[in-house]
């Protein structure tokens, strides 16, 4: 049979952040169009962000850029606010306590206005109140990710350079080879502390 036409459905790929938690999404929409306009989020109910969206009222969402490393992705996609903080070795601003990570196009800020239950998901719908562009980049499509999935996962730069990632500190040099006397320059231990991804 072919693919399913869901499939041809175009979407971007976001970051959505609460003030506990935070993961990846491809469901962003903008539902309505004033000067504050409405936009959708659909999150799983079982994720950790999806209870903390239900708690609180304000909740942000990153834009991300074809640049994203796939570390960003691994992060936010594939572990569970419960168990790490997301935002670790990563760069954010803190915005009453909702973490925005600064790699990226830029975020919005929403206030909650409604909640609909969607079988295995809940859509969020929120009134833009803030929005912050950090650069120009080009929007990251989902269908773009699937398509390079594996050179996104396995930290390969777009030259097909080699990630080592820093086990004590998780800062990545990216590089065919690591020099022996390396040191990390974000926590200072030597090259054995790396591994190669
Ligand atoms: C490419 C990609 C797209 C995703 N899209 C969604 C989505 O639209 N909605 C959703 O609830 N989860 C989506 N996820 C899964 C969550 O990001 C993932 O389950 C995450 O670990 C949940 O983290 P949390 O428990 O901290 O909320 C996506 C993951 C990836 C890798």
């Amino acid at each position: 049979m072919s693919k399913s036409l869901t499939r041809d459905i175009l979407s971007g790929m976001f970051i959505v952040s609460t003030k506990d938690s935070a993961c990846i999404v491809d469901t962003v929409l903008q539902v309505s169009s004033s000067s504050e306009p409405l936009i959708s989020v659909s999150v799983n109910k079982n994720n950790y962000t999806n209870s903390m969206l239900k708690k609180n009222t304000k909740y942000g969402i990153n834009i991300l850029s074809k640049n994203v490393k796939g570390e960003v992705i691994k992060t936010f996609g594939f572990n569970s606010s419960r168990d790490i903080d997301k935002f670790e070795n990563f760069d954010y601003i803190d915005e009453d306590g909702i973490k925005i990570l600064k790699d990226t196009i830029g975020y919005m800020m929403l206030e909650k206005v409604q909640v609909i239950d969607a079988e295995t998901h809940d859509i969020f719908i929120g009134k833009l109140i803030k929005e912050e562009r950090f650069n120009d980049e080009e929007p990251l499509l989902y269908q773009d990710y699937q398509q390079h999935k594996d050179e996104y996962l396995k930290f390969k730069t777009s030259d097909g350079k080699t990630a080592w990632v820093c086990t004590v500190c998780g800062y990545i040099y990216y590089g065919d080879t690591l020099p022996e006397d390396f040191v990390c320059p974000k926590c200072g231990v030597g090259a054995s502390a790396f591994e190669k991804k």
